[in-house]
This record gives C-alpha cells, sequence and structure tokens, in this order.
C-alpha cells in the first residue's frame, strides 16, 4: 500500500515535527525507555489514541504539527496527567468570521448542528470533532470521489458510533440494537447503506447544503419509498447533484445524460431495463421525426 507519506514525503509543514508523536501514536505498541530501570519497555496503546499517519496527510489539516493544537509540552513523555484538561480549539475559533472560508458556511453549519439531536441531547460535550476527526477528516466536495466514496466516507462518520458501542456509550448508557434491526422495514439494508447517505433520510430534505447538520429525532426520518423511488427524488437535490459528473467519467457523457432523465433508482440496475429505455427513447425520437417530416411535407 501506497503511504501519502511515503510518495510525498514533503506535503506536510508539520512533518518532520510530528515524527516523534507517530513514533508512539503511529501504532498499536510503543516503546520507551525507563529512565528508573534502564530498561526498554514495550507497551500497548489506548486503540483510541492511535491515529493512521496515511490519513493524517490526506486530511484537510495535514499541514499542521500536532502541537500547533495540543501544547508544546506533550513532547515530553511521559506526558504531564494536567494536559487533558487543556481546552481545545472549535472549529469557529479559527474558521469563524473568516472570508477565505465563506464558501464552506462555517456559521450556517454551526447554526444548523446547534438544532440537530446530537446537540440538544448531548449538549456541549458533543463537539464538532465528534464526527470531523482531528487526526483524518477530509472533504469529499473536491470533484474527484465517485459516489460510492462519498457514501460510505460519510457512512462510516455515523457508524463510528452508531455501530460501535465503545463510542456511542462515550454518551449514553443504552446499548441500541443494530442499525440493522432498527432500519428492518428497508428491504436489502446493505445495498441501501451502500448507496444513501444517513443523512439523507435523518435531516430534513429540502435543503441546499451539501451537508445539512441539523439531524433530526427518529420520528422525522424518512421511510417512505417513494421520496427516492421515483423520477424526482430528494437525492437529485442533494446527493446526485454530482451524479452528472460521475457519470460523465463513468459511462461517458451521452450515456450519463440520456439516463440521468429518467433515472428511476433501482431501476437503473437491470441492464436489460437501461437497454429498453434506450430503445424506447430512440424510437419516440424518430417517431417525432418523421412525425414532422410528414408536418412539412404537407
Ligand atoms: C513514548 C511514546 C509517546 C510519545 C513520543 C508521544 N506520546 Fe502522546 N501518549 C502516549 C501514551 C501512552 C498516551 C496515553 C496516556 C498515557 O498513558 O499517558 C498518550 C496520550 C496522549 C494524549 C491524550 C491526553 C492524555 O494525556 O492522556 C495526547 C493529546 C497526546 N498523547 C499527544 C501527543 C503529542 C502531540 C505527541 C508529540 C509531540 C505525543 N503525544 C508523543 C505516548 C506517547
Ligand atoms: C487541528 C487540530 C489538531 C491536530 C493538528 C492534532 N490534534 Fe489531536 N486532538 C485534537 C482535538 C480537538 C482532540 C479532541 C477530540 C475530541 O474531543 O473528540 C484531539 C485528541 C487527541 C488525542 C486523544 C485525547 C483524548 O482525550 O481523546 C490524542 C492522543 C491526540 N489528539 C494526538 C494527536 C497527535 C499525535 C497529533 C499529530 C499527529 C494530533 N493529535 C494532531 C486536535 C488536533
Ligand atoms: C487551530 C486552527 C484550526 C481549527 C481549530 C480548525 N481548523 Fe480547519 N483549517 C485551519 C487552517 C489554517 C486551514 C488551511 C490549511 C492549509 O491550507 O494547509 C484549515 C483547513 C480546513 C478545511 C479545508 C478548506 C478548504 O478550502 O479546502 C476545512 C474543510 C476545515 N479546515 C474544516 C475544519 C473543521 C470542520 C474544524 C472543526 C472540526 C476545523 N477546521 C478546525 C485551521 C483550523
Ligand atoms: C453528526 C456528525 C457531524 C457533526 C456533529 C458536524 N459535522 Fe460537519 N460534516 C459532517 C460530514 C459527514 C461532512 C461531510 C464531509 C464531506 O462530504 O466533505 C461534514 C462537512 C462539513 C464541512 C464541509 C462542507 C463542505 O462543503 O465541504 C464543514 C465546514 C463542517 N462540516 C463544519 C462543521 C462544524 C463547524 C460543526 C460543529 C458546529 C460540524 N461540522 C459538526 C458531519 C458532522
Ligand atoms: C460521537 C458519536 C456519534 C456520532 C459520530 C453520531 N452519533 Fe448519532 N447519536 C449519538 C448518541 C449518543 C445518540 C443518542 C442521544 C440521546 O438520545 O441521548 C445519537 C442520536 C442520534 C439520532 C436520534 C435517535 C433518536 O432516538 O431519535 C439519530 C437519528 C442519529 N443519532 C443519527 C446520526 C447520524 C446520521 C450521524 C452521522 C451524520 C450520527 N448520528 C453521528 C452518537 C453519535
Ligand atoms: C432510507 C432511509 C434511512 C437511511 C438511509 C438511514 N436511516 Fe436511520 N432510520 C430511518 C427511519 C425511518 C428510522 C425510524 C425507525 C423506527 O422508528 O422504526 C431510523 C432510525 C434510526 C435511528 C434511531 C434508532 C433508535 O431506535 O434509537 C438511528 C440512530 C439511525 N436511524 C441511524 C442511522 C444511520 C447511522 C444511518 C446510516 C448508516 C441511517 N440511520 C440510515 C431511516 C433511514
Ligand atoms: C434515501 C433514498 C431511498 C429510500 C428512502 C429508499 N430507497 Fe430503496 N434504494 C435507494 C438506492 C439509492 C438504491 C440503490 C440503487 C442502485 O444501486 O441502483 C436502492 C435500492 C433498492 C432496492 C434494490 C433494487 C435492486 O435493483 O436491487 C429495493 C428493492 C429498494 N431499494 C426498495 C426500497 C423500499 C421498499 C423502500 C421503502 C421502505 C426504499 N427502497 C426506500 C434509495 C432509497
Amino acid at each position: 500500500m501506497l503511504m501519502a507519506t511515503e510518495d510525498n514525503a514533503i506535503v506536510s509543514d508539520g512533518f518532520e515535527a510530528n515524527k516523534q508523536c507517530f513514533d508512539c501514536h503511529g501504532q498499536r505498541f510503543y516503546s520507551f525507555e525507563n529512565q528508573n530501570t534502564g530498561l526498554i519497555e514495550r507497551k500497548a496503546m489506548n486503540p483510541n489514541y492511535v491515529y493512521s499517519q496515511d490519513a493524517y496527510y490526506r486530511g484537510v489539516h495535514k499541514n499542521f504539527a500536532c502541537t500547533d493544537c495540543h501544547s508544546p509540552e506533550y513532547e515530553t513523555w511521559p506526558h504531564q496527567a494536567e494536559l487533558r484538561l487543556e481546552p481545545m480549539y472549535t472549529c469557529l475559533d479559527c474558521h469563524g468570521g473568516d472570508p477565505t472560508y465563506e464558501h464552506l458556511h462555517f456559521e450556517l453549519l454551526e447554526e444548523e448542528f446547534l438544532k440537530s439531536v446530537h446537540a440538544e441531547r448531548i449538549g456541549d460535550a458533543f463537539t464538532c470533532w465528534k464526527c470531523h476527526d482531528p487526526h483524518s477528516y477530509k472533504r469529499m466536495t473536491t470533484g474527484e470521489f465517485r459516489i460510492s466514496e462519498i457514501v460510505s466516507y460519510h457512512n462510516s462518520t455515523c457508524m463510528n458510533c452508531h455501530s460501535n458501542n465503545d463510542h456511542y456509550q462515550l454518551f449514553s448508557d443504552d446499548i441500541k440494537p443494530g442499525l440493522e434491526k432498527i432500519h428492518h422495514f428497508l428491504p436489502n439494508f446493505k445495498l441501501h447503506f451502500s448507496a444513501v447517505r444517513c443523512i439523507e433520510c435523518h435531516t430534513s430534505s429540502a435543503d441546499t447544503l451539501w451537508v445539512n447538520h441539523n439531524i433530526l429525532p427518529k420520528e422525522n426520518a424518512v421511510k417512505n419509498c417513494i421520496e427516492c423511488h421515483s423520477t424526482s427524488t430528494i437525492l437529485m437535490a442533494s446527493l446526485y447533484k454530482y451524479q452528472n459528473i460521475e457519470g460523465r467519467k463513468e459511462r461517458g457523457f451521452l450515456n450519463a445524460v440520456i439516463l440521468n432523465e429518467a433515472y428511476v433508482i433501482g431501476a437503473n440496475r437491470n441492464e436489460y431495463l437501461n437497454l429498453i429505455s434506450i430503445i424506447l427513447f430512440g424510437l419516440t425520437l424518430a417517431g417525432i421525426i418523421i412525425h414532422t417530416i410528414f408536418r412539412l411535407m404537407k
């Protein structure tokens, strides 16, 4: 596997400074010399404190040294216990009111987030960082990703808690039934979860933002199949804004245009249906042309 750090070692301003931290926080085991005994000891790292260098250097904050956000005192080890109480920056501390980031709508997203179930029920402890992992968050809106990659990235953000009780229980004593049980009303659960984002059903659909941050209570979730399985679907207004781009890449331009117009989700899977719809389209077109010729000849 190619590591971002190997094929492009100078991508990050923080690369050299971060080596020391990744020596321990980049793997499951770390070693240190015990000053008292002179022995080299090997210990297991808390799995929540292990970060992939590859993901870090592909993330939006890849140019940061760890100590830009964390105290420089972390360069000494054992770390001092009171460092744990260090207050962390919020997104808005750095991005708020900055015209450079206007296109990302930080203020608006915060407003939406504050109305969400997470903020309402859990309060201040549920920060933006809970979904935007400071050590790996990357943007998917840059046009270089396929819909399947976007969906899988988004959904893994949610499943990081909703399919992982160790993380979920940092905020709640409940143990929930698995997502598959909860969503039993959906036939072919696996296919759905790899084809649509959680937020398609769990936020209000009439929204112009790429990622609506107002996650609603479960009572308000979309259950109606028609919302997606029809020609004008909620997906067109959100996820499939990018369908055109992807379609062009994968099927060639003409195909994407023809299919997009009459794209019925699910039906598109069937090669014969595709063929039939293209033939029908062709026949209709031919019909119109012949009709027009006859009218002109009259
Ligand atoms: C010798 C290994 C080692 C090195 C080097 C190291 N850490 Fe740690 N770090 C740990 C371990 C182990 C923990 C888990 C808590 C503990 O046992 O002290 C930890 C915990 C942390 C925590 C969580 C808060 C806490 O104190 O529990 C932060 C943040 C952190 N390290 C940041 C850094 C940064 C930034 C660097 C580089 C400047 C760094 N660490 C270098 C081993 C290391
Ligand atoms: C953009 C700012 C930022 C950078 C850069 C950053 N961190 Fe963090 N880090 C945070 C924040 C914020 C948290 C708390 C996350 C949370 O609350 O979920 C955190 C949490 C941690 C923790 C776990 C502490 C805990 O209590 O959960 C460790 C360990 C850690 N960082 C190590 C590192 C290391 C090592 C690097 C460099 C490779 C690094 N961080 C770079 C912002 C940053
Ligand atoms: C300590 C300051 C700081 C904090 C805290 C911070 N950022 Fe950033 N962020 C930056 C800087 C500086 C850049 C530009 C990095 C570069 O160009 O290498 C950046 C880049 C980004 C980008 C990429 C912008 C683009 O045009 O592609 C996004 C998205 C982003 N941050 C989101 C967030 C989110 C979400 C949070 C909170 C979860 C956050 N940031 C917290 C300083 C910060
Ligand atoms: C429940 C999870 C969750 C929370 C909480 C959350 N976000 Fe996000 N956010 C996401 C996801 C998922 C994305 C989509 C990543 C992508 O597609 O680029 C995203 C995208 C963004 C973007 C980039 C938008 C774009 O057009 O690329 C910004 C900026 C952002 N969030 C800011 C915030 C801020 C600020 C907060 C806290 C006030 C916050 N987020 C809290 C999940 C969350
Ligand atoms: C850091 C962990 C975490 C992440 C990440 C997270 N959630 Fe949650 N979520 C929770 C917890 C904990 C609750 C329960 C809150 C309560 O009821 O006290 C919850 C509640 C919910 C609910 C409300 C359920 C109800 O009872 O009405 C929905 C819907 C939801 N989350 C969807 C999402 C979606 C979609 C994402 C991704 C964009 C996401 N969550 C990301 C932890 C998380
Ligand atoms: C096709 C629409 C749809 C999709 C996609 C979807 N959900 Fe749901 N979800 C629902 C509906 C509808 C409910 C309410 C079910 C009920 O109450 O019987 C629900 C319930 C939930 C609940 C509440 C569970 C409880 O009972 O406390 C959570 C949490 C949740 N979904 C998370 C997710 C996550 C995470 C994803 C993405 C991995 C996701 N959902 C994808 C429609 C959807
Ligand atoms: C949020 C949008 C959304 C909702 C709501 C939704 N679906 Fe789907 N469904 C999809 C997508 C996207 C696919 C995958 C299509 C593909 O891969 O070609 C799909 C696939 C399917 C398939 C498989 C089709 C095949 O070709 O294998 C069936 C069956 C299906 N959905 C039935 C339902 C039913 C029944 C409901 C209501 C309970 C429902 N869906 C609700 C978006 C949705």
